[in-house]
């Protein structure tokens, strides 16, 4: 889905307030792409993904903020039949066709030896002895940045114009041991990725209003 061909997205009843109120917000078209007309894929259209926009949406994906910069995701993006076929076993029932069919299946994953990459990524104190020998601290850090960058991914695959269908129906540890096993890699999502087709999706989901998940102290 393109800006171009986004189509308009209920905005009316997802907010409570007009969009201008924080001052600077992108336009209207954009917001359509990523959140208001955007929509979880479970059929895709015939259209191939070049590796160029898989290195693109890491590109965008990664600027996004993590703590100390920890930047723990790793992606396995299955493309050839043979990869897709791997994963195949470990996928629940319901989920097998919509990850097959798709033209590239992404493993979000993270890596518990993250802060090993520290002293590059934040160059300017010594956090990898913040997490030397604490697994707990570890293994929260991960997968709470891990979980994060796997949004952000959703949101900068959108963005340059593509679908995507999250998906965490499937066997962790099998999908561990087919694709990472020797690894500090654990798989925490996989998501779909192409461009979607409309008629595979249901009528939007109600959403939630402010009062029922927020409050202003
Ligand atoms: C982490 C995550 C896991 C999900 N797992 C599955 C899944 O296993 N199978 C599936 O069909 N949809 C799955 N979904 C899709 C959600 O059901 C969908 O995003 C939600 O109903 C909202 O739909 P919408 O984005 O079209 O509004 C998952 C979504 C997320 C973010």
């Amino acid at each position: 889905m393109t800006t171009m061909d986004a189509k308009p997205g209920p905005r009316g009843a997802a907010q409570d307030v007009a969009l201008d109120a924080c001052g600077r917000p992108i336009d209207e078209a954009a917001l359509d792409q990523i959140f208001f007309a955007a929509r979880s894929y479970n059929g895709w259209l015939d259209k191939d993904v070049s590796d160029d926009c898989l290195r693109a949406i890491v590109d965008v994906m990664k600027m996004g903020p993590t703590s100390a910069n920890c930047q723990p995701i790793r992606i396995r993006f299955l493309k050839s039949r043979d990869a897709k076929q791997r994963l195949k076993p470990h996928l629940m029932e319901g989920n097998v066709e919509k990850a097959m069919r798709a033209p590239v299946v992404a493993l979000l994953a993270h890596d518990l030896a993250f802060y090993e990459r520290l002293p590059r990524y934040f160059p300017h104190t010594d956090a990898k002895s913040w997490f030397e020998g604490n697994d707990e601290l570890i293994s929260a850090t991960a997968f709470r940045n891990g979980t994060l960058q796997a949004a952000y991914f959703i949101i900068a695959a959108r963005a340059l114009g593509l679908d995507t269908g999250p998906m965490s129906g499937f066997d962790e540890e099998g999908v561990n041991k087919a694709f990472f096993a020797g690894t500090s890699w654990r798989i925490n999502f996989i998501c779909a990725l192409g461009h979607g087709d409309e008629k595979s999706i249901f009528e939007r989901s109600p959403r939630p209003e402010f009062a029922e998940i927020a409050d202003i102290l």
